[in-house]
C-alpha cells in the first residue's frame, strides 16, 4: 500500500509566505513535501525538517534534516526569510495501521511520529490513574477523562488501538458525530510526541532565525495548537495579516475533508 498526503491550505500558505527567487525558507514539517515543492517552484531555497524517518523517500533532491523542529536553530546557521509549520499528523502516519495513530483501524498502540522511547502502549499500560486522567483532560480536552482513566486501569493491558477504542466506545457516550475515543487518542498522541512543547520551542527557534521582515506561517488543527501560536505572535509583537486566521474554502473541504479544522496564521517580524 502506498501512502500520500494532500497538502492543506496550500494556496493560502503560498500567498501568506510569498516566497521569491533567491530567498530561503524552512519547511519545519516536511511530511509528503507538498509545501516544500510549492516553495521550491517559486525559485526559493528550502531547508526541510521532519522527525519521521519515513518521509525520506519523498525527499529526493531536497535538503531534509531528520530532527524535531524545536532543534532547527542547531542545524541552520543562516537567517531565513520565513518558516512554515503544518502541525499534526500526516495522512501516511494516520492511514498506516502499523503506526497506531488511528482508532478506525487496528494496530499496535504506538503513535510515535519520530524515534522517541515513549509509546502510547507504555502510557496506557503503566501510568497511574491520576496521570492518565490529567493527560486525557489536558491534551484531549476530554471532560470524561477521569472515567476513561479509571476504565483504562481496570481493563489493561491493551495491545492494540482497537482494544482501547472499543472499551471507550462501550462505556462512554461521545459528542455528536465524534467517535467517543477521538479526544483520548488525540491526548495520547500529543503526550507521546510532546507536541505542545515542540510547538512552543519550534516557534522560538524559528523566531531566532528570521531576517527582519521574515515570516512565520502556521497551520494548526486544534485549539491547543492554535492558542500557542496566537499567544506567541502576541507576546513577540509579530505583525499579523489583516485576516488573522484563514480557513479552508468549501472547494478544498469537498476534496479533502481532513482539512476541516485547519487554521492558518501568519506573523511577520518588524
Ligand atoms: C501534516 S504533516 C505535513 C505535511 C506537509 N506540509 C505536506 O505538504 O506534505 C506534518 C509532518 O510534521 C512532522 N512533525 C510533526 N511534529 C514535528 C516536530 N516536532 N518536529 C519535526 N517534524 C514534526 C510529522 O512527522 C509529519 O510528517
Amino acid at each position: 500500500m502506498s501512502y500520500t498526503h494532500t497538502p492543506v491550505l496550500l494556496t493560502e500558505m503560498l500567498t501568506a509566505l510569498n516566497p521569491k527567487s533567491g530567498e530561503i525558507y524552512i519547511d519545519a514539517t516536511f511530511g509528503g513535501g507538498g509545501y516544500t515543492r510549492a516553495i521550491l517552484s517559486k525559485g526559493a531555497r528550502v531547508i526541510a525538517f521532519d522527525r519521521d524517518p519515513f518521509v525520506k523517500q519523498f525527499a529526493q533532491g531536497v535538503d531534509l534534516i531528520q530532527a524535531p523542529f524545536s532543534q532547527m536553530a542547531h542545524y541552520v546557521h543562516e537567517k531565513v526569510d520565513g518558516v512554515v509549520f503544518d502541525f499534526g499528523v500526516s495522512s501516511f502516519q494516520l492511514d498506516n495501521p502499523g503506526r497506531g495513530f488511528s482508532f478506525q483501524s487496528n494496530g499496535p498502540l504506538d503513535m510515535r511520529m519520530g524515534e522517541g522511547k515513549v509509546t502510547a502502549a507504555l502510557v496506557v499500560n503503566s501510568y497511574g490513574e491520576k496521570d492518565l486522567a490529567d493527560i486525557i483532560y489536558t491534551y484531549g480536552e476530554e471532560h470524561k477523562s477521569r472515567l476513561i482513566a479509571k476504565l483504562i486501569v481496570q481493563h489493561r493491558p491493551f495491545r492494540t488501538t482497537k482494544e482501547l477504542a472499543d472499551l471507550i466506545a462501550k462505556h462512554v457516550k461521545g459528542k455528536p458525530r465524534l467517535h467517543p475515543a477521538t479526544q483520548t487518542f488525540q491526548a495520547l498522541r500529543i503526550y507521546v510526541n510532546d507536541e505542545l512543547h515542540e510547538i512552543q520551542a519550534g516557534l522560538e527557534s524559528a523566531l531566532s532565525l528570521l531576517k527582519p521582515g521574515g515570516k512565520i506561517v502556521t497551520v494548526s488543527f486544534h485549539a491547543l495548537e492554535d492558542r500557542i501560536v496566537k499567544q506567541f505572535f502576541k507576546a513577540h509583537h509579530l505583525k499579523t495579516n489583516k485576516k488573522h486566521v484563514m480557513k479552508p474554502s468549501k472547494e478544498e473541504l469537498k476534496l479533502n475533508p481532513r482539512a476541516r479544522s485547519a487554521r492558518l496564521r501568519m506573523g511577520m517580524l518588524h
